[in-house]
């Protein structure tokens, strides 16, 4: 822009290019500065930051890259964010999230699993919203957490069966045989029955008790006796014993409560965080809670009767892609997604830890996730990632350059056919709530006074006004990001 005219001429003459703001909504920005949005995506979403190499903004939303008119179709609505520790996977993902929360159609849950100390990493995003997570902890609800029954009546009993054998498999280590399946069968059938004599939901302590000590079953014409049913329910009874004691005792054997006021879980807000940072990182719990959550998401948060979009966020997804029972729930999930208008997006460190020729089924989920957002990558690593998600040599080379191309907000991003490089952008108010280096750094904490990021998300969602499609404002409307100052 060239300097303003002045009329006083070289004494007071400016050499400073004056900026005047100016409000506009996002749709006549796009017709006032043309370079606002890459053509090839449109100019509708919300700006995740800038393609490096051609500088202009990169807008990025799945569902309206769904749309007829979109010229760039996505094949699937999912994303696999993928990187070292540090590079700015969370910091990304938490502004997409802030950002479209901007959208009035919008509606998501985060499965949170970092964080420092007692509470995990989204809880600064939770208390600008005023949002409350759900906390997940060893307690259950004795200890301010929640408890989630598999077998709660908002999981279809068709699902029960499923979800349950793929958590007696989650503790087991082993996928189940037919005759052992068809011992919990037998024993989820009693356990059902037992529970509606006595005018309550059943519970999994039902369901070992009857595995334990089965009645006669008929398998066809063939009856089995009580003793054969017992044998072949030995390895899942061993597992149900394992999830209604010790460490897990609270966490899934009873009827669905959330935290100490022992209501049911509410997931009627914009944006619903569960908070799994108590839980440790190794272990059963952690898989089981996301193969539960996976299955209570499905059928107790999704409505595919109405016009809201939903997005599940997965940090430390390697939980779903390294179990193959929780594997096997979420690529069912995810290969509705269309369906449901779900996009799931799973954030993993890298892929070589996975046996991806073990797990079919996390096979299946990386090819569901049709953007792939790649951050540094070390060495053999990055060709492992490189190699399996078909990136051009260019690209594999940026991901293993932490200093510039791949130094920390900058990534790859890959789908349908189109490889970019893209920085993403922050506001100050954004940056101040993706921080999570605050415990290393010397300088100050962030600021509490910190302008409010992003529009309430809190329940209930607010009045809709105008288009769902508008945003309303909040940080993406007033970004002045870094790298742009
Ligand atoms: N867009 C960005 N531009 C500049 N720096 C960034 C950007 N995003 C994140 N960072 C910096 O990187 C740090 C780490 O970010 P973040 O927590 O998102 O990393 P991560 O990849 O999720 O790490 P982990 O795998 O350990 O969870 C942030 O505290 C911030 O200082
Ligand atoms: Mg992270």
């Amino acid at each position: 822009m060239a300097a303003a005219w002045n009329p006083l001429g070289p004494l007071f003459r400016q050499n400073v290019t004056r900026r005047r703001g100016l409000a506009t909504t996002s749709r006549q920005a796009c017709g006032m500065y043309l370079a606002v949005g890459a053509p090839m995506l449109g100019h509708r979403g919300v700006i995740v930051g800038r393609e490096r190499y051609a500088g202009k903004a990169f807008i990025y939303d799945p569902f309206l890259l769904y749309s007829e008119e979109s010229r760039v179709r996505l094949p699937a609505p999912h994303m696999l964010v993928l990187g070292k520790s540090g590079y700015g996977k969370s910091a990304m993902v938490k502004t997409y999230v802030l950002r479209q929360l901007s959208y009035r159609d919008r509606s998501f849950v985060v499965l949170d699993a970092q964080g420092e100390g007692l509470a995990g990493e989204w809880q600064e995003i939770a208390d600008a919203l005023d949002v409350i997570p759900i906390r997940l902890t060893y307690g259950g609800v004795h200890d301010g957490g929640i408890r989630i029954n598999p077998l709660d009546p908002e999981i279809p009993l068709a699902h029960q069966q499923d979800l349950l054998t793929s958590m007696v498999e989650i503790v087991a280590g082993e996928v189940l045989t037919s005759d052992a399946k068809f011992a919990i069968e037998v024993a989820l059938n009693a356990a059902r029955r037992a529970a509606a004599d006595r005018r309550r939901v059943p519970v999994l302590s039902d369901v070992l008790a009857a595995i334990t000590d089965p009645q006669p079953a008929m398998l066809g014409q063939r009856e089995c006796a009580s003793s054969e049913l017992r044998e072949w329910g030995m390895p899942a009874g061993f597992a149900l014993h394992a999830l209604t004691s010790g460490n897990l005792a609270g966490l899934f054997d009873g009827e669905t409560v959330s935290g100490t006021a022992g209501t049911s879980i509410d997931l009627t807000g914009r944006l619903v965080i569960f908070d799994m940072a108590r839980l440790p990182r190794e272990g059963e719990a952690l898989p089981l809670f996301m193969a539960v959550i996976g299955a209570w998401l499905r059928f107790g948060w999704i409505d595919p009767a109405s016009t809201t979009k939903y997005t599940l966020v997965i940090e430390e997804a390697w939980h779903i892609l390294a179990h193959r029972p929780v594997a096997r729930l979420f690529n069912e999930f995810m290969r509705f997604g269309r369906r449901l208008g779900l996009s799931v997006i799973a954030v993993a460190h890298h892929l070589s830890d996975l046996r991806l020729d073990e797990v079919p089924e996390a096979v299946s989920i990386i090819k569901l996730s049709a953007t792939r957002v790649v951050y540094h990558i070390e060495g053999d690593d990055a060709d492992t990632v490189a190699d399996y998600l078909e990136l051009p040599a260019w690209a594999r080379e940026a991901i293993k350059d932490p200093a510039n191309l791949a130094a920390p907000g900058n990534g790859i991003w890959s789908f349908s056919g189109l490889t970019l490089l893209v920085q993403h952008l922050r506001t100050p108010a954004e940056t101040a709530l993706t921080n999570t280096n605050k415990r290393m750094s010397d300088g100050p904490a962030a600021s509490p006074d910190a302008p409010s990021a992003a529009p309430s998300a809190g329940r209930p969602a607010g009045p809709r006004t105008g288009p769902a499609d508008e945003p309303t404002g909040g940080p993406a409307a007033a970004a002045t990001c870094e790298g742009e100052r």
